[in-house]
């Protein structure tokens, strides 16, 4: 089944755009007027909309009034299976007291974890379903979700479980990762014993069961050492997993693990120096920035411009979790980041399409070209710019995931 979806006043192809570095707004190629003819849920062709009105005989999925079409947003990193709330946490940052301490109290990560536990698959299930949905909504038609709010062998996979169960009906494709090695559990006494665990028991039944092919770990000063981390994840590349890293987000390490163990990607990177950049960039790991986690927290966001300049492939993601980063919109997230680092439109569109879809292995997506997923979204605008302007409040009024139109709401 063929049909033309079109005439959008704007059509951003982010087409023939590199895959790292800086990239300046007069090289993306905006079609005026332009259709795309889908087929089978992938893009056959994209150009000028009567151009193609006339070189094929096929259906019109019209679309009327101002519309700006881009590729679907990818969002690279999320912790969005989970029980419970944070705003206790939340009500004691505000009154100063850190993220860290809290944590060291036994709180924080502790507190999801003893209630992700605690809720039974359905509920988590539930739960977890309702955020994709939301994100879904928001124009984000693939996402990851990491693990790591369970931290022993039934409950890791109960976790993998539920993701890999919602993924088989969402619209959405949701893509597992393994965290694991978030932070050690408290019946573990040492680090090493319990990373040693993960990787005797945990990992090989998610092999087993193809439940993830991804590992991530915590690397910071009360979560996983640098040292015990790199030792971790070497034995998890050899059991054929790829590595991503939460890396340099208080203090410095990570970086240079995922570095050194040629990881795919380095996620947070606040406090990276530029030797930790310089180690990316060298070793072809993509930064990934969260600026949700500095919003959460009311932290500096990483030095995204410093890391394009340095020629780094940037990707930028929202890290919704309910700790650090409750608020969950990718696009208001990267709008107020473009803002701050003074990254362009097109550096800050390449970091939640293409360049965030390579983060995931999936380079079938997040560009709008002959023989990609036709996964697309369309602002109620006609001039791109808007998107970023209104600073994440001009939201997609149209969806479509693999070709299919899922949402149109009345804004
Ligand atoms: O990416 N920093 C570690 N993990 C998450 C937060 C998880 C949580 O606080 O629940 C993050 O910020
Ligand atoms: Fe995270």
């Amino acid at each position: 089944m063929k049909k033309l979806t079109g005439p959008f006043r704007q059509i951003i192809t982010m087409d023939h755009l590199e895959r790292k570095g800086p990239i300046t707004d007069s090289m993306i190629n905006i079609i005026e007027n332009g259709g795309v003819i889908v087929e089978n849920g992938t893009i056959r062709e994209v150009d000028d909309f009567e151009k193609l009105h006339r070189k094929y005989k096929v259906p019109v999925e019209e679309i009327t009034g101002p519309s700006v079409l881009t590729p679907g947003f990818v969002d690279a990193h999320t912790h969005i299976c989970y029980a419970g709330t944070r705003a206790n946490d939340y009500a004691q940052k505000i009154q100063g007291i850190t993220y860290q301490e809290i944590l060291a109290m036994g709180g924080g990560i502790y507190s999801t974890v003893e209630k992700t536990r605690q809720s039974d698959f359905d509920t988590l299930k539930n739960e977890t379903f309702n955020r994709v949905d939301r994100h879904f909504n928001s124009g984000i038609t693939t996402m990851e979700i990491k693990s790591g709010y369970g931290l022993s062998l039934p409950d890791e996979i109960k976790m993998l479980d539920v993701i890999n169960s919602i993924n088989e009906t969402s619209t959405p494709d949701l893509v597992s990762t393994c965290l694991a090695a978030h932070v050690k559990p408290m019946e573990f006494n040492d680090n090493e014993t319990y990373l040693d665990f993960i990787r005797s028991d945990i990992l090989p039944l998610i092999r087993e069961r193809d439940l993830s092919r991804r590992v991530d770990i915590f690397i910071e000063e009360n979560a996983f050492q640098p040292k015990e981390s790199q030792k971790f994840l070497v034995k998890a590349q050899a059991l054929g997993f790829e590595i991503t890293v939460h890396a340099d987000q208080f203090s410095r390490g990570g970086a240079l693990v995922a570095a050194t163990v040629g990881a795919t990607s380095a996620d947070h990177l606040e406090s990276s120096q530029d030797k930790d950049i310089r180690a990316l960039v060298n070793n072809n790991v993509t930064a990934v920035v969260l600026p949700g986690a500095s919003l959460g927290l009311a932290m500096d966001f990483a030095p995204a411009r410093k890391i394009l300049d340095a020629g780094a492939c940037l990707a930028i993601a929202s890290d919704w979790n309910p700790g650090s980063a409750p608020m969950g919109d990718l696009l208001l997230q990267s709008a107020l980041l473009s803002n701050f680092e003074k990254l362009t439109f097109a550096e800050t569109m390449a970091g939640i399409t293409f360049r965030a879809a390579s983060v995931l292995g999936m380079d079938d997506r997040g560009i709008l070209r002959q023989g990609k997923l036709a996964d697309m979204i369309s602002f109620p605008t006609d001039d791109h710019r808007e998107i970023l302007y209104n600073q994440g409040m001009l939201k997609p009024d149209m969806i479509w995931k693999n070709g299919n139109l899922f949402t149109k709401k009345s804004q």
